[in-house]
Order: structure tokens, then sequence, then C-alpha cells
């Protein structure tokens, strides 16, 4: 068994361009991926020091643990190797590829041995599965057909897209979830569905045949009811076309809103306690964020990541539970890079479109379930006109033309991508306060003015020095421990 020295400190470590050393090293094993430094799951005690395990690949014969330690700043990983070929060379990226990866370690010591392994789970198919979700299904019905095949099967009964209400979620890599001690999720009973759809979604590149899996979630539950009712609410954006991403962009945001109005609504005079979240974007995805504000100031984040990955998409704890009081704003940002597309990305529930979402698990429960926005859709016909009365009318404004039609002849250019950026940052918005059973609360809120924010927090502290992105110097030593066996 290998296992690489623990305690590698992000800061001071130089960074060789793993391009170099992959090439190099052509026998070599090569490993990327992007470690969420901000995930923080669960409170089962550990069994090892390490907090969280992967495997690194389908054959599972790289698997790498890691833990956070906050106070110190700094991660400890630990790879383990079972089948030692030529040598590993490992890295991380913020997209998982080989570029300006930050770390690289690899050794070359041509033997091939096999090293002893115990595995923490036995057989199984902990590299095949990557995610898994369970949805209860809508009270509206009575009853749902049996169905146990392919999520996109011509079989699938019609009436399970009525299971869509996350109850759990899970993704390679996340630990456990365990509500608040005095918080419980209700289901069941009177009102609720008894019905629950589960699904288990698999990456199997290698096309690895013959396996039988069982995978799932399990509940647990108690008769005695918790003191509090958590609740799950979605912020962000409206699933709407109306909300684009230019293309070829490397970094372009887009914000949705849950606004005071809405807040003061919809919450108890007391507030609510937002304790985790679950951040959901599509393929182009690279950052999210949901900053509270209150009296025009940012004050607090409730969730960040700055290198999401629509492949990790576990519900995280939140280091602090955040309280959300009556007139409070909910800022939610998502940063897209759309630099390999050649047309605009559309919002929409289609998997080359795009969301913005942040799922808060909070308590205690309150009827508002959605609190998002779209900017107001006649403000974009505007911006069509606008463009066509500088480009040649490309564009059909006529009522046939779908938005994503429409999107699709904008002529990108500079002045068309900062247009459409600066209606995004000034046009009034339609607000989705949503009680369950998409009822909205009463009140007016179409081409409501988008909430004033005069003072924002800092971004994250950056510990790297910019330097750091250029030519390293040359491949650092480390020492490898050889474990047991
Ligand atoms: C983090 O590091 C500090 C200083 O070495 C240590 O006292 C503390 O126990 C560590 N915490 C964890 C969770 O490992
Ligand atoms: C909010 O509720 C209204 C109905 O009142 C519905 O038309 C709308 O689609 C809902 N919004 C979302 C995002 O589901
Ligand atoms: C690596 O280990 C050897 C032997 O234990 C030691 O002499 C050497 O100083 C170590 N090198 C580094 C860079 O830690």
């Amino acid at each position: 068994m290998q296992t690489l020295g623990p305690r590698r400190r992000w800061p001071g470590l130089p960074c060789p361009s793993a391009r170099e050393a992959a090439s190099m090293y052509g026998t070599a094993v090569a490993v990327f991926l992007v470690i969420l430094v901000a995930a923080l799951q669960g409170s089962a005690p550990p069994e090892s020091p390490f907090t969280y395990h992967i495997p690194l690949n389908p054959e599972e014969t790289l698997e790498l643990s890691w833990n956070v330690n906050y106070t110190q700043e700094t991660v400890n990983f630990q790879l383990l190797v079972r089948k030692l070929q030529a040598g590993v060379l490992f890295g991380m990226s913020d997209r998982g590829e080989p570029e300006n990866a930050d770390l690289v370690v690899l050794w070359t010591d041509g033997d091939r041995a096999y090293f002893g392994y115990e595995p923490i789970v036995t057989a199984g198919n902990e590299a095949l599965v990557h995610h898994m979700e369970i949805f209860q299904c809508s009270a509206t019905y009575e009853s749902f057909p049996h169905f146990n095949g392919p999520c996109d099967s011509k079989m699938k009964p019609e009436r399970l897209s009525y299971c869509r209400h996350v109850l759990a979620a899970w993704a390679l890599g996340a630990k456990a979830f365990y509500y608040p001690e005095e918080v419980g999720l209700p289901f069941g009973g009177q009102g609720s569905s008894r019905y629950l759809r589960l699904e288990v979604h698999y990456h199997n590149p290698l096309n690895t045949q013959g396996r039988r899996d069982s995978s799932g979630i399990r509940l647990y539950y108690t008769r005695s009811l918790r003191r509090y009712d958590a609740g799950i609410m979605e912020l962000g954006l409206v699933y709407t076309p109306v909300m684009a991403i230019p293309p070829r962009e490397p970094a372009f945001t887009l914000t949705g809103y849950c606004t005071d109005k809405c807040t003061q609504l919809a919450l108890p005079p007391s507030g609510i306690h937002i304790f985790a979240s679950q951040l959901h974007t599509h393929l182009t995805g690279r950052q999210v964020v949901t900053v509270l504000a209150r009296d025009g100031q940012e004050r607090e984040v409730v969730n960040r990541d700055t290198h999401y990955s629509p492949h990790f998409q576990e519900i995280r704890m939140l280091k602090k539970v955040v309280t959300v009081h009556q007139g409070d704003v909910l800022i939610t940002s998502c940063t897209y890079n759309t630099e390999d597309r050649q047309l605009a990305t559309v919002g929409g529930f289609g998997i080359e479109e795009e969301m913005c979402v942040n799922y808060v698990h909070y308590y205690p429960q309150t009827q508002l379930e959605l609190c998002k926005s779209t900017m107001d859709a006649g403000f974009l016909q505007k911006y069509f006109h606008l463009v066509n009365s500088f480009d040649s009318m490309n564009i059909c404004t006529c009522p046939q033309t779908s938005i994503p039609q429409q999107f699709a002849s904008v002529p990108w250019n500079a002045f068309n991508r900062d247009v459409l950026k600066a209606l995004y940052g000034f046009a009034p918005i339609s607000m989705h306060c949503n009680k369950s059973s998409a009822v909205r609360f009463q009140g007016e809120w179409n081409l409501q003015p988008l909430p004033k924010i005069t003072s924002t927090l800092r971004g994250p502290a950056r510990h790297c020095p910019a330097s750091r992105a250029q030519r390293p110097s040359g491949p650092t030593v480390v020492n490898v421990t050889r474990g047991r066996g």
C-alpha cells in the first residue's frame, strides 16, 4: 500500500505544469479531479482520520481520502494505490484538466508489485454509483404505479413526473446527512403522498458489464416528532429562456432574487434558519453563491462554491446556520463558462440549457417553497428590438418565434453581450414567491424593481498569489510513505 504523505499545505506548494509531467511520464496513471474543499457533511465520527473517501477510477485501484482542518487552513490527503504500475501522477485543478493543476505528486519506482489493500466497502459498485436522489410524490394523486427501470424509458409512467419534491440527495464523495437535533423533515401522514421515487445515477465509462446494483438511501425516521419541521426552499432563477448566457463567455454571471417583499410576506416573524444547502446548475456552471442582504447591505454568505462542478451536487451542511428575517433579501448568483458554445445558452430544463438553483434546507417549515426571479420578459423583447436596430433585423420579434430561436439569431458581439449583461443588471424582475403546489402568494409580483444593494461582501480570501499561475521552476520532491503490506 502506498500512502502519500498527509498535510500538504496549499499555499506553500509550487505547481509544476501537470501536462509537462504527464508527457514526461507517459506510463504514469493520471488522475485529475476537483475537490470541493467547502464540503462539510454530517456529524458522525470518522473511523479513520480522513473524513471523505472516493474511488478515483472505475477499477477502484485508486482511492483518495481527505479531511479539512479549517483552523489550520489545511487539507490533508491520503491516496491509496492498490496496483502500482510505473507510477502515479496526481493533480488538482479547477475543472479536472491537466493545465494549471495545483499539485502534482508522482513517483516511478517501476515495479509491478501488488500492495495490500483493505477496501472500506467490500465488493461493491462504489465507483459506478454516481449520485442518488429520493423524491416525494405529489399528494394530488392517491396512488402511483410501480416502476423499476431506466429513467428515460418509454415505459416509465407519465405520473412519475409528479414525484419531484427532493427528500434526500447523495453524491459520490458525500457523507451521510443528519438533521440538526431539534429538526426533522416531515413526511407521510395526512396530506402527504405515501409514494417516493428513488433515482440512482450511474457513471460507467468503461461499460462494465454484468454488475448488479441495489444501491439506495436509507431513511431513518422517528415516531416522536422532533420540535421543528424542516423545509426545503428553492432559490435562484426561474427556469426560463429569458435568462440566457451569450456564447464564448469565460465567466458570465446570472442572478436570481428572493426579494424583501416575499420574505416579509412568507416568513414567520421569528425568521427561518438555514442549515444546509444544495447547489445546482447544468453543464456550464462554474460558481454558485447565495448571499443574504438586509437593509441594502450584504451581510452573510449562505453558501458559496467557487469551484462548482455539476458532478458534485450533494447536500452540504453549512458551517454556520444562517437566520433569515422578514424583509431580508437572498441573492443567488451563478457564473457560467460557455467558451465551447456557439449559440446562446438559455435557461430551461434541458441538460444543454442552464439552471441556477440553491435548494436551502431550513427550519421551521413555512409555506414558501420557491423564491426565485427572472428578468421581465417584456424587457427582453426590447433588447431584441434594440439589437435589430443596430444589426439589420436579424431577430424576428413576432409572437410565433420562441425566445430560444430569438437568442439563436442574435449576432453576438461585444456590444450585444454588454447590453444584455447590463439589462440583467437593472431591468425589473418577475418574482415567483410561491407556495408548494405552485400557487403564488397574493400580491403583485411582476415588474418588481431589483433589490438595491449598496454594500457588498468581499469575495473569499485568496491564499494563492497570482504568480503561482506562472510556469514553475521545476518539480518538487515529495516523500512517499509506504504503508502496511
Ligand atoms: C486542526 O489543526 C489544529 C492545529 O494543528 C489541531 O489542534 C486541531 O485538532 C486540528 N483539527 C482537526 C479537526 O483535525
Ligand atoms: C409560481 O406559481 C405560479 C402560479 O401561481 C405559476 O404560474 C409559476 O409557474 C410558479 N413558478 C414556478 C417557478 O414554478
Ligand atoms: C525524504 O526522506 C528521506 C529519508 O527518510 C530524508 O532523508 C529526506 O530528507 C526526505 N526528503 C524530504 C524532501 O522530506
